[in-house]
C-alpha cells in the first residue's frame, strides 16, 4: 500500500458497502464490494468499479466551485478531493460515508443532520475574508456539494439545516430568480417545489450582498440522488436524449408514469416561461429511504438560478430570439423540449403573471433591465399560450 494510503469502509449509514483505499489526495483503489450489502451500494457506481469511480470523484467539491481555490488554500488542503477525505465524505443530501478501517465510529457519532458543524469552505466561497475560528471547529463538517455557485450549509436556531446561496460577480440576479420561481410556483398552487427566501450576506470588504436560503430537503429518513445518478445504471446511446433513459430507470425503481409525467411536465413547462437553460442531469433528483431504500418520489423542484436572461448583457437582451434559446436539460433546444410534455394544461396561465418587484433588489445599475425581462417573459407567455393551444411551437423552430 502506497505511503499516505489509508483503508476505509463506504458507509450507508452502518452499513459497510464496500472496502478500499484512500489516498489523502482522494483518489480511490482496491474496491472491494461487500457482497451481502449490494442494494445498498451507490447506485451510480453498481455497474461497474470505473463508475464507482466517478461517483466518488464527482461527491467531492467541484474545482470549478467559485471561491473553492481561496477555500482551499485557507484551510490547507490540496484539493477539494483531500477535504472530502478529512470530513470522512459527510453529506448533507445522502447518508454516505467513509469510516477510516481501524476506527471504530458509527453513523449516530458522525451525520452531519445531528451533530453540530460549521461549513469553513462554503463561508470562504462567499466571502473570502471570512476568519475561520479554529477554536469552534467540529470535527467533520460538510465537504460534498454539488454545483459551480458559492454556497454554505447552516443550522437554524430549531436544528433544521439549510442552504444559503451566492451569485457570480456583481449581481444578485441568480438568488433573486430563485425567489422569482419560488412565486411562480406558489401561484400556481403546485405541491413539490423548493422554497427559496432572501438573505443577507457578507461579502467582500465587509459589505453585505443579497443570497437566498432553502431548506434541506434531505434528512436522515431522506437521502436525495441525482438524476445523473440514476443514467449510470443504464447504457446511452451518443448523442441520445436523456428523457426517455431518465424515464424508464424512475419507472423501474417505482415511481408511477402519472406521477413522472405530472412531476417533469410542470417542470419543463415552468422552466420554458422562467427561460431556465440549466435543467441539467443535477438538477434534477429522487428521494429514497436510506433505510429500505424505497423511493418516495421527485425531490423538490429547486435551482431555478440560470434563468430569466441572467448571463445577457443589457445590449442584448433586445435580440434575444426567443424560439432559438438553447438549454441544458434533456435536450438543447428549449422549445423542443415541449414537446414531452403529455398535460399542456398543467400550467394555469392565468396565475403565470410574475412579480417583476423582486428585481428592484438587485443592485441600482441592473433596474434597467426590468422593462427588458417584461417584455421578454410576456413574449414567453405568448408563445407558450400559442403551445397550449395546441401548436408545436417547435415545429416552428428555425
Ligand atoms: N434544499 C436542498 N436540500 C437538499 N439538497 C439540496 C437542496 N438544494 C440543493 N441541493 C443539492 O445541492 C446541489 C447544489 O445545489 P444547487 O442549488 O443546484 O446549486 P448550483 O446553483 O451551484 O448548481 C444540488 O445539485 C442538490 O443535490
Ligand atoms: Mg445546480
Amino acid at each position: 500500500m502506497a505511503k499516505n494510503t489509508r483503508e476505509y469502509f463506504l458507509m450507508h449509514k452502518d452499513i459497510r458497502v464496500c472496502l478500499m483505499e484512500v489516498s489523502d489526495d482522494g483518489s480511490i483503489r482496491n474496491v472491494r464490494r461487500n457482497k451481502n450489502q449490494e442494494e445498498h451500494f451507490p447506485l451510480g457506481g453498481q455497474m461497474n468499479d470505473m463508475k464507482f469511480h466517478e461517483w466518488w470523484s464527482d461527491r467531492a467539491i467541484p474545482r470549478t466551485r467559485h471561491g473553492a481555490k481561496n477555500a482551499l488554500q485557507r484551510l490547507g488542503y490540496i484539493s477539494t478531493a483531500s477535504a472530502l477525505v478529512n470530513n470522512l465524505a459527510l453529506s448533507l443530501t445522502d447518508c454516505y460515508w467513509i469510516m477510516p478501517r481501524d476506527e471504530d465510529l458509527s453513523w449516530d457519532q458522525v451525520s452531519l443532520f445531528t451533530n453540530d458543524f460549521v461549513d469553513s469552505f462554503g463561508e470562504l466561497t462567499l466571502n473570502e475574508a471570512y476568519e475561520v475560528d479554529l477554536r469552534g471547529r467540529t470535527r467533520f463538517n460538510c465537504a460534498t456539494s454539488q454545483g459551480e455557485l458559492q454556497k454554505k450549509w447552516c443550522i437554524a436556531d430549531d436544528g433544521r439545516r439549510y442552504m444559503v446561496k451566492g451569485n457570480y460577480g456583481d449581481s444578485y440576479q441568480q438568488s433573486l430568480n430563485e425567489l422569482f420561481a419560488t412565486k411562480l410556483h406558489e401561484q400556481q398552487g403546485f405541491d413539490n417545489y423548493t422554497v427559496y427566501e432572501p438573505v443577507l450576506l457578507s461579502v467582500e470588504n465587509g459589505n453585505e450582498g443579497l443570497g437566498c436560503m432553502c431548506y434541506d430537503y434531505c434528512s436522515e429518513d431522506i437521502e436525495s440522488i441525482s438524476a445523473w445518478e440514476l443514467l449510470q445504471t443504464v447504457k446511452l446511446r451518443q448523442n441520445e436524449s436523456f428523457y426517455y433513459p431518465f424515464k424508464q430507470v424512475c419507472l423501474s425503481l417505482g415511481i408511477s408514469n402519472d406521477e413522472f409525467d405530472r412531476f417533469i411536465d410542470y417542470q419543463i413547462m415552468t422552466d420554458f416561461l422562467l427561460s431556465n437553460t440549466d435543467r441539467h442531469m443535477n438538477n434534477i433528483a429522487i428521494l429514497r429511504n436510506p433505510d429500505t431504500l424505497e423511493v418516495l418520489g421527485f425531490a423538490p423542484i429547486f435551482d431555478s438560478g440560470n434563468s430569466m436572461f441572467y448571463d445577457i448583457p443589457f445590449e442584448l437582451l433586445s435580440g434575444v430570439k426567443i424560439k432559438e434559446i438553447k438549454t441544458h436539460s434533456f435536450i438543447e433546444g428549449e422549445c423542443r423540449l415541449l414537446q414531452y410534455v403529455h398535460d399542456r394544461n398543467l400550467v394555469d396561465i392565468n396565475k403565470a403573471l410574475a412579480d417583476f418587484s423582486i428585481y428592484e433588489k438587485d443592485i441600482v445599475e441592473r433596474h434597467i433591465r426590468i422593462e427588458k425581462l417584461k417584455e421578454l417573459y410576456e413574449k414567453k407567455l405568448a408563445l407558450f399560450c400559442d403551445f397550449q393551444r395546441g401548436r408545436d411551437i417547435w415545429k416552428y423552430e428555425r
